[in-house]
């Protein structure tokens, strides 16, 4: 296996996103040639970009624009949002607001996530019962953000069986119990640009977001194009700047693939550390297992692996409460 990648490769998935719904998708000497990728990569590292993805560019970049718009606006206009406990920890985070191992992130934020319907998943769904809060400013934005969540849980469920066929498993591997009523969850990410003194003085503390690995299954990450922030970190411990490529999304394997592929594919690590001057937008898409289903490791993996679980079940609802809990200040 290897270990110290240097570089993210760049996977064109256009077979996949054509073939996906084919019976013989399995079949296809194009689709498996991205599966051989996948795999690749997956073992590799757990992270790459993806292109070919079919989420038209116009409504990426819309994405960002009503985004970048929206933390335009002044405090009292953001604060109509305000996310607090009572919201479902939805809507507007202010600088600060985020904690990742205890330290505040330098960054702004919307967090949205699949609705919760009062009950709909007892006790433990109840931290995240409500709609989501949208703004009324800019006029356009729920209408483009719906309509990104939309292509982006498509993206997900698509690459999901990629990743299944990787695996040696079958197509549908991650859906049906596993993400058959597919959890989703976005977080759009202002980080504000920083002064001349604040860059002489920056610490490594200092950064947008702290390193961590994501929950669920996967992330998509759309990032403004000409400022480098994110960076994901190799086997061998080395951070790897994921540069903004245009056309394509940083994908990133979260801690739901770990445990499913018993250990097979690992969760990437990741950290933003923002220098620039100029503000970043970074929209972050992820695309989770089912709410409330107990997750442990697929049999076919751990048949190639021993014969051992070496994972151990999760459910992604707890992960979830236990990060709004953990890591969201609502009194700010
Ligand atoms: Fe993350």
């Amino acid at each position: 296996m290897g270990s110290d990648v240097k570089s993210i490769p760049i996977i064109d998935i256009t077979p996949l996103m054509e073939k996906s719904d084919d019976p013989k998708m399995a079949e296809d000497g194009r689709v498996r040639e991205v599966v051989r990728q996948l795999d690749e990569a997956c073992k590799e590292a757990g992270f790459f970009y993806v292109k070919g993805h079919g989420v038209p560019d116009s409504l990426v970049k819309e994405a960002r624009e009503v985004t970048r718009k929206f933390f335009d606006l002044s405090d009292e206009e953001k604060h109509k949002i305000k996310l607090s406990s009572t919201t479902g920890y939805r809507g507007y985070q202010v600088i600060g607001g985020n904690l990742t191992a205890g330290n505040p992130d330098f960054h702004e934020a919307i967090n949205s996530y699949k609705e919760v319907k009062p009950g709909e998943y007892g006790s433990l769904g109840g931290p995240l019962e409500g709609p989501n809060l949208w703004p009324d400013n800019p006029s356009n934005f729920k209408y483009v953000i719906d309509k990104y969540t939309w292509q982006m849980k498509e993206l997900g469920r698509k690459l999901m069986r990629g990743v299944a066929l990787a695996l040696g498993g079958p197509v549908e591997a991650f859906e049906g119990d596993i993400a058959g009523n597919d959890f989703w969850m976005m977080r759009l990410i202002g980080y504000p640009g920083l002064s001349d003194s604040q860059r002489a003085e920056i610490k490594l503390t200092d950064i947008g977001c702290g390193a961590h690995t994501d929950d669920g299954l996967v992330t998509f990450i759309n990032q403004t194009e000409d400022i480098q922030a994110l960076q994901v970190k190799n086997r061998s411990g080395n951070w790897i700047n994921a540069t903004p490529i245009p056309g394509t999304f940083v994908c990133l394997l979260a801690e739901m693939v770990k445990i499913l592929s018993n250990g097979i594919y690992e969760a990437t690590m990741h950290r933003v550390f923002t220098s620039s001057s100029k503000y970043r937008v970074s929209v972050a898409f992820f695309y989770e297992t089912t709410f409330d289903k107990r997750i442990g490791p697929f049999d076919f993996c751990v048949q190639k692996t021993g014969g051992v679980a070496k994972c151990e079940v999760a459910v992604y609802g707890n992960l979830l409460a236990e990060y709004v809990a953990g890591h969201l200040i609502t009194d700010k």
